[in-house]
């Protein structure tokens, strides 16, 4: 089977699941629902989720126990996206090809939404570990994804991202804002899903470093993708960074220099993962549909 129907598979595979997970759209509060499973069910390329699972398989779990994690991250990451498109942030009208939250839903309860997908995806991580035997560990990848998604790490990394508007910064800043506001949240899901998985010191050593690598040169190509690429395919504007005087990569060091050093970083992610044990064609694959990728 070619990579592409694989991930099709994957990502339909997890839509199934997420759709099961999604809050039910009742009660006087309905309204916060809908919002939060507006955005939910908009699309997207459900790379999180996708990486958690895999992360676990990679090690040798059983990626099952994985899932509740896997539906939490999406869930956190929707929120990251609902928030980051707020007037008051990147201002950006279009997301997975749809109006943005607060487009459709006003800022109030858009801002809402945010919050109440970061909080549901705590009870479904929770309330799936609560009656586990072997819960310490359940506890263990709550922290990873708790902390990843915090002041050091998704959150620290927009605060800079905002900070850094129409302002040149070095590349050290804009590393510190690449890695926390995005490859965060990719280390975070991966290392969940390793631990879920049993993964040894070593082996999560070597899915940390990968996940570094791919989240970092994610978000390069996302920069990339914010000068060269198509709206229609990407599902949201392009244009937003020089819009709102981003420091981004390209901006900082020019399309063709980020295009190679995004390169260089799938290369040595997927060399620190050469001699895992077990199944991992998949995450080099996909590391270079990363690179790759126009949507
Ligand atoms: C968008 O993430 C925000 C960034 C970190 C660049 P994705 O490009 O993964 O968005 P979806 O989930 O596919 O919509
Ligand atoms: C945002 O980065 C990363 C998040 C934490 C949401 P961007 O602002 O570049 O993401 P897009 O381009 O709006 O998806
Ligand atoms: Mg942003
Ligand atoms: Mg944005
Ligand atoms: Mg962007």
């Amino acid at each position: 089977m070619e990579f592409k129907e694989i991930l099709k598979n994957k990502i339909d595979y997890v839509e199934k699941l997420l759709m099961e997970y999604m809050p039910k759209e009742e009660g006087y509060q309905k309204t916060i629902m809908q919002a939060m499973n507006y955005s939910l069910s908009a699309g997207g390329k459900r790379l999180r989720p996708i990486l958690t699972l895999e992360s676990c398989k990679a090690v040798g779990g059983n990626e099952e126990d994985a899932i509740p994690f896997a539906m939490a991250i999406e869930m956190i990451h929707t929120y990251s996206l609902i928030h980051d498109d707020l007037p008051a942030l990147d201002n950006d009208d279009l997301r997975r090809g749809k109006p943005t939250n607060h487009k459709v839903f006003g800022e109030a309860m858009a801002t809402l939404a945010g919050d109440s997908l970061l909080n549901y995806a705590y009870e479904i991580m929770l309330s799936s570990s609560l009656n586990k035997e072997n819960s310490k560990k359940y506890l263990k990848a709550i922290y990873e994804i708790a902390k990843h998604a915090g002041i050091y790490g998704m959150i620290g990394g927009q605060v800079v991202d905002v900070e850094s508007e129409n302002k040149i910064i070095d590349k050290d800043k804009l590393d510190f804002i690449h890695l926390n506001k995005t490859a965060a949240m990719i280390v975070g899901c991966m290392r969940a899903g390793a631990i879920i998985g049993d993964a040894s010191e070593e082996e999560l050593e070597k899915i940390t470093k990968y996940s570094e690598n791919i989240g970092l040169s994610f978000q390069i190509v996302d920069d990339i993708l914010d000068i060269v690429g198509d709206e229609e395919k990407l599902g949201k504007p392009i244009g937003s960074d020089i819009e709102n005087h981003k420091s981004t990569y390209p901006s900082l060091l020019g399309l063709e220099k980020s295009r190679c050093i995004a390169r260089q970083l799938i290369e040595e992610g997927k060399s620190s993962i050469k001699d895992l044990p077990l199944e991992k064609d998949f995450l080099n694959q996909l590391g270079d549909y990363i690179i790759s990728r126009d949507c």
